[in-house]
């Protein structure tokens, strides 16, 4: 096993994807980023194997998640090379504003990319970790995952689901070994708050590094704990 382990985060071109893929590279996993856009996985990729054994440089799979068939090929050959495989952070994730004024096409695509799309990765990794009894998974849900809100409908519904599977998994998986957990934040920095229109100014909001710190809490508890759900409010808004 290369280092701590393997890691596959997707999302992991921006915003938490790649703080995660950035911390955990740090700490000694070897990476695997997952995302659509080429370009940045490239460049986050070649800064991240500066200093770095050359066993655990990371890779990258530029794919769209919710080519299922792509993404279930990518997954099983990654596990031919690389076993076992310690950690998924399912992170990828779409915005989408609004409740009733939606079409129902644009409701699908939500779902697809908030939820049948981790479905898709859970069901490939996790099987494995399963057998191994071994792993980490993090599903990265939200506050809107928990709470409905005005406006925001849709989201919320799609991360209720992701909030649901992940909760089932967690109770499933945690007798043989594998630790599931959902980590519920409300607006983290990143570019998808600006283009949700967050209220709240940049300093104002979680930020993506306190997401790879919750993670990094997960890790470093005994064999003999688990955590369900981290839900991480902004102090402006816990009301
Ligand atoms: N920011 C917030 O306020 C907030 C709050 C609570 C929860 N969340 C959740 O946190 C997760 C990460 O969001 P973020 O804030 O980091 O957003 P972000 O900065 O917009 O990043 C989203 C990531 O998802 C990837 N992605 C989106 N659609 C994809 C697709 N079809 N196939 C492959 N990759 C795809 C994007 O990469 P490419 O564009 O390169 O494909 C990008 O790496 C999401 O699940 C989001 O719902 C965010």
């Amino acid at each position: 096993m290369p280092g701590k382990g393997i890691a596959i985060i997707t999302g992991a071109s921006k915003g938490i994807g790649a703080c995660v893929a950035q911390g955990l590279a740090a700490d000694g996993y070897k990476t695997i980023l997952i995302a659509r856009n080429a370009e940045r996985l490239e460049r986050i990729t070649h800064e991240l194997s500066q200093n770095v054994p050359a066993e655990l440089k990371p890779e990258y799979i530029a794919m769209d998640i919710t080519d299922h068939k792509k993404v279930s090929e990518s997954l099983r050959e990654l596990q031919l090379k690389y076993t076992p495989i310690s950690i998924l952070v399912n992170s990828a994730g779409m915005w989408l504003d609004g409740t009733l004024d939606e079409t129902e096409e644009n409701f699908q695509k939500l779902l697809d990319v908030n939820l049948i799309s981790p479905f898709v990765f859970l069901r490939e990794i996790a099987q494995a970790m399963k057998k191994n009894r071994h792993g980490h998974i993090f599903n990265i849900s939200s506050r809107a995952g928990i709470y409905g809100f005005a406006g925001g409908g849709l989201y919320s519904a799609s991360k209720f689901g992701l909030s649901g599977l992940s909760d089932s998994l967690y109770r499933e998986m945690a007798e043989v070994g594998v630790k599931v957990t959902s980590l519920c934040p409300g607006w983290v920095n990143t570019q998808m708050a600006v283009e949700a229109k967050t209220p709240w100014k940049e300093h104002e909001m979680i930020q993506p590094e306190d997401i790879l710190n919750s993670i990094r809490y997960i890790l470093n508890l005994s064999g003999s704990a688990c955590v369900r759900e981290i839900v991480l409010e902004c102090t402006k808004s816990v009301l």
